[in-house]
C-alpha cells in the first residue's frame, strides 16, 4: 500500500512537472498538447521504472498501452475493411464499395511507432487509411511488419518487401481492381523509413515489373549516422518525442545491447570504416541555411564504440546513406517535416539528396508541427495539427497519383 501510494505520488509529481513545460509560441491548442506531452512522458517514466524494478520490459508496457487503442476491421457505407495476410504478413485492406468503370488507384501504408510499437489497427491509422480510401476512391492496404526488439533489423524491411512484392503481382492487382501504373507507398516516422527503404529496393530491382508512381514520407526517420544534427540539438527535450526516447527506440531496432544506445547518445557509435558515408548526412551541406542557423558542424567521432554493427552502414535501415546511383531511380516523392521534431533534418536532407540527383520532390515543412501528429486524430486526443497534416498528405496524393 505504502509503495503503491509512493509510486502514484511520484507519477503525479512527474505529470505536474511536465505539464508546466512551456510550449513554443506558435503551437496551437497548447494546453491540449501540454497535457498530451505530460501523459506521454509520464508513461515513459512509468515504463522505465517498471523495467528497472523488473516487473516488465519497457517496450512491453508501452505496447500494452497502445494496444488498448486497436480497433477491429469494421466496414462503413463507403468502404469494406478486412484483415488479411500478404504471404504471412498481416495486412488491413480498404476497398471502396462503389462500382468503378476503370481500375482504381492504390496506396500502401506503413505505420510509425519507432519500429518497436504500433499497428495499422490503431484507431488513428485506421482512420487515416479509411479516409484516404474514401477521399481518393482508392484501394488502401496497411501492412503490419514484425516489431523490435523481438525482431531486429532486417525483419521489418524483409516484411515490407515481401508484402509489397506480393501486392504488386498482376493477379493480385487485378483481383482488387488496381491500376498498376497508379500505386503509391506512404508511411510516417519509422513507417517512413520503411517506405523509403522499400521504394529504393523496388525501384532498383529489375525483376519487379510494376513500380510505384509516388512515395510519401511523413516526418520520416532516415539515418542514425549523425545523432547530433541541428534538429537533435534543438529538440533534445522535444514535445512527446525526446532525443533520449528516439535513441532508445532506434537502438532497440538494431540490438539489445545497451552499449549501443550509450554510444549513439554520445554520437560515437559509427565504426572507422564508415567515414565515406558521412558526406551523405553532412548537414552543413545538405540543410538549407534556415535550418542550419548558427549551429557549428562537428564530425561524429568514429571507431570509439565497442559495438560494431554492419547494419549501421546499411541503406536498407538508413535510406539517407544510399549512394546517388541508387537514388536516381526513385519515383516522385513527397516529404513532410515538422519543426519541433528531433528527426526533422533527416527528411530535409533526403529532399536535398533526391533533388540533387534529379528526382522530383515536393517538401512541405510544418512550422508548428510536432513528431507523430498523425497519431492524434481521434478522440480524446485529437489535434487540429493531425488533421491538417492528413489533409496536406491526402491532397498531394489526390493531385499526383
Ligand atoms: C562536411 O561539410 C563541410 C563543409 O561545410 C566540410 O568542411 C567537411 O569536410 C564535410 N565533412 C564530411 C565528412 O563530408
Ligand atoms: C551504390 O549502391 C548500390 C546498392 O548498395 C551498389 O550495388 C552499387 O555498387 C553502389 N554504386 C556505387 C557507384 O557506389
Amino acid at each position: 500500500m505504502g509503495f503503491k501510494a509512493l509510486c502514484l505520488g511520484l507519477l503525479f509529481v512527474s505529470f505536474l512537472s511536465y505539464i508546466y513545460t512551456p510550449m513554443p509560441d506558435n503551437i496551437e491548442e497548447s494546453w491540449k498538447l501540454m497535457t498530451l506531452d505530460a501523459i506521454a512522458k509520464t508513461l515513459n517514466i512509468m515504463a522505465e521504472c517498471l523495467e528497472i524494478i523488473g516487473v516488465m520490459r519497457y517496450e512491453d508496457f508501452i505496447s500494452m498501452i497502445i494496444s488498448l487503442d486497436h480497433t477491429p476491421p469494421y466496414s462503413d457505407e463507403h468502404i469494406t475493411v478486412t484483415d488479411t495476410a500478404f504471404v504471412d504478413i498481416p495486412a488491413r485492406l480498404y476497398l471502396p464499395k462503389k462500382k468503378s468503370k476503370s481500375p482504381r488507384r492504390a496506396v500502401i501504408y506503413f505505420h510509425g511507432g519507432g519500429f518497436c510499437f504500433g499497428s495499422c489497427k490503431q484507431r488513428a491509422f485506421d482512420f487515416l487509411n479509411r479516409w484516404t480510401a474514401k477521399e481518393l476512391d482508392a484501394v488502401v492496404v496497411a501492412i503490419d511488419y514484425r516489431l523490435a526488439p523481438q525482431h531486429h533489423f532486417p525483419a521489418q524491411f524483409e516484411d515490407g518487401v515481401t508484402a509489397v512484392k506480393f501486392f504488386l503481382q498482376d493477379k493480385i492487382l487485378s483481383k482488387y481492381g488496381v491500376d498498376p501504373t497508379r500505386i503509391a507507398v506512404s508511411g510516417d516516422s519509422s513507417g517512413g523509413t520503411l517506405t523509403a527503404a522499400v521504394t529504393q529496393q523496388v525501384h532498383n530491382d529489375p525483376e519487379i515489373k510494376h513500380k510505384f508512381k509516388l512515395q510519401a514520407l511523413l516526418y520520416p526517420a532516415l539515418q542514425v549516422v549523425d545523432s547530433y544534427s541541428p534538429s537533435h540539438q534543438e529538440n533534445e527535450h522535444g514535445i512527446i518525442l525526446t532525443r533520449d526516447i528516439a535513441i532508445k527506440l532506434v537502438s532497440l531496432f538494431y540490438s539489445k545491447d545497451d552499449a549501443l544506445r550509450q554510444a549513439i547518445k554520445k554520437n560515437q557509435h559509427m565504426p572507422l570504416e564508415s567515414r565515406h558515408l558521412f558526406k551523405f548526412v553532412n548537414w552543413s551541406i545538405l540543410l538549407p541555411e534556415k535550418f542550419r542557423k548558427d549551429h557549428v558542424y562537428t564530425e561524429p567521432v568514429l571507431g570509439r564504440s565497442a559495438v560494431s554493427l554492419p547494419a549501421l552502414m546499411d541503406h536498407r535501415a538508413l535510406p539517407l546513406i544510399a549512394n546517388d546511383t541508387y537514388l536516381q531511380h526513385l519515383p516522385r516523392t513527397y516529404i513532410l517535416t515538422c519543426q519541433y521534431d528531433v528527426l526533422r533534418d533527416d527528411g530535409i536532407m533526403y529532399a536535398s539528396r533526391l533533388q540533387n540527383v534529379g528526382v522530383q520532390v515536393e517538401h512541405d515543412h510544418v512550422e508548428d508541427g510536432i513528431h507523430g501528429a498523425l497519431s492524434y486524430m481521434t478522440s480524446p486526443f485529437h489535434l487540429h495539427l493531425g488533421l491538417r497534416i492528413r489533409d496536406m498528405y491526402v491532397s498531394w496524393l489526390d493531385k499526383n497519383l
